[in-house]
């Protein structure tokens, strides 16, 4: 998407259509809101159409003859301003637009943070998944004009060009999310994920099962072992000259997620394409990181496999070693992202020795149990650390909430055989498999989010659409600028 700052006066800018928030009062005299009001003689119109400016109200209204935009959108906002207020008129502007339509945003008086939001929110809320549909028109918007007062500076430029980018690569994220699990296995993820990276000049490094085996990333290998496709092990980098600190992320990429022999119900195994949500944030940090040019040396660490039930399918019983030499039972087939992820953080932890550990994955239902669907868990044993992923959250509109890592649940992982089994109890199962996860990263300064529920939703909900959402990339984002 194009996205441009304008500076005339709302009725002088051309658009197909220019959108304008309406809070519940009616607009202080000489504001933008009642220019546009007056110009189109809109009020009738609004009454009509019972608007009362509130919250998820938007009318259209034909431009009157004095002003140049062919239509006005009015939104409601409540009792939004500011940064919300931004979000709000952007995302619902460019969600109703048409096709090839040149959309205005009225932002007023806006700080570089309000032109930053509103940017993301136009490419999000032009958002759609149409890859497999094979009528109508594939093309979205046209270009974008962030409307502001005064001099269009290059503190606001460059918050354009942040919104932008954020919003594309949590676009990415969804797009990927969306992606039908018989088109993008992970062999095809990694295809894609090289692709983003070399055309960012990041460098791109995929291993084969071949090369796992060597390795001994023999917990990620026994996921795969009932799959007709073999595993992908991902890891891009970007490092800038300038860098102080080394962030690395990884993410669970199950391209699909049937269960394994304790195979899922249909219910719950229609949607497990969404079971490679963190992969699909990771890419998308570390694409964005590069665009950005953050100052941070930012690792994507990605483990891809399908969770098939084949007949060399992993079995409950079985005991395998982990990469960093632990015997780990298997007890349920379903638990498989914990076992990917324990192969991919000892590697992370051994190799690379960030200063900040960051996971993401789509790990239990459990987290959805806890938090419902659209918080992410979020556990650290750094308490400094939660504040400050937390604050990040905050700004990035994501909600998330730090659960405990209770040491006293930790025997609920020993095992009558090996080092360690790879589930716990019937209670508190997004922290026992955490604490799994604990395991495996040694004294790293470590995060993980359990993005089971708000990476993908059954229905739009806030400004996040049905499908995949790309939750997570805007925190993450935030969080490394944070650094
Ligand atoms: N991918 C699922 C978790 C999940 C559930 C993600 C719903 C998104 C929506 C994970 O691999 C899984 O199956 N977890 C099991 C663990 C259990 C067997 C200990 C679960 O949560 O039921
Ligand atoms: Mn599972
Ligand atoms: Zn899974």
């Amino acid at each position: 998407m194009r996205i441009t700052l304008n500076n005339d006066v709302p009725t002088a800018v051309s658009a197909d259509l220019i959108a304008i928030g309406l809070g519940s009062q009616k607009p202080a005299r000489g504001s933008a809101a009642a220019a546009l009001l007056s110009a189109t003689g809109g009020a009738p119109f609004l009454k009509a159409e019972g608007f009362e400016g509130k919250p998820g109200q938007a009318v259209k209204v034909p431009g009157g003859p004095d002003m140049k935009a062919k239509g006005v959108l009015f939104v409601g906002l409540g009792d939004a301003t500011g940064i919300d207020a931004a979000r709000l008129v952007a995302h619902t502007a460019l969600k109703l637009a048409g096709i090839r339509k040149a959309v205005a945003v009225v932002l007023g008086a806006a700080a570089p943070e309000e032109v930053r939001a509103a940017a993301q929110e136009a490419v999000l809320g032009a958002y759609r998944y149409l890859d497999y549909k094979t009528r109508g028109v594939r093309t979205g918007p046209g270009r974008t004009v962030l409307v502001v007062e005064g001099k269009k500076s290059s503190a606001l430029k460059a918050a354009v060009e942040a919104g932008l980018i954020v919003g594309e690569c949590a676009s990415l994220a969804r797009d990927l999310v969306n992606a039908p699990p018989n088109d993008l296995n992970p062999v095809t993820l990694a295809e894609r994920a090289q692709a983003e990276a070399k055309a960012l000049d990041l460098q791109v490094k995929v291993l084969g099962k071949r090369q796992l085996e060597k390795l001994g990333m023999n917990l990620f290998l026994a996921v795969n072992r009932g799959s007709a496709i073999e595993p992908r092990f991902i890891h891009i980098t970007y490092a800038p000259k300038n860098a102080e600190k080394k962030v690395a992320f990884v993410g669970k990429g199950l391209t699909f997620d049937a269960g394994g022999l304790c195979l899922k119900p249909a219910k719950s195994m229609v949607d497990m394409k969404c079971d490679m949500a963190g992969a699909a944030v990771t890419l998308g940090v570390v694409l964005a990181a590069a665009r950005l040019q953050l100052p941070v040396e930012v690792h994507a660490i990605i483990g891809s496999t399908e969770n098939m039930t084949g007949d060399a399918a992993y079995r409950p019983g079985d005991v395998f070693t982990s990469l960093d030499g632990k015997t780990v039972e298997v007890i349920n087939t379903d638990a498989e992202g914990r076992m990917v992820l324990a192969d991919c953080l000892a590697w992370t932890r051994d190799q690379l020795q960030p200063d900040i550990l960051i996971d993401h994955a789509t790990l239990t239902g459990a987290a959805m149990v806890a938090l419902g669907p659209h918080r992410t868990a979020l556990y650290t044993a750094d308490d400094d650390l939660a504040d400050q992923y937390l604050v990040a959250s905050e700004a990035a509109d994501e909600r998330y909430w730090r659960m405990p890592l209770d040491d006293d649940l930790r025997p609920m992982l020993d095992s009558f055989v090996a080092d360690l089994k790879h589930v716990g109890g019937p209670h508190g199962g997004s922290i026992t498999a955490a604490l799994f996860l604990r395991e495996f990263v040694g004294e790293s300064t470590w995060i993980h989010c359990d993005i089971a529920g708000p990476s993908f939703n059954d229905g739009p909900h806030r400004r996040m659409p049905k499908g995949g959402t790309g939750h997570g990339v805007a925190t993450a984002v935030r969080f490394l600028e944070s650094l």
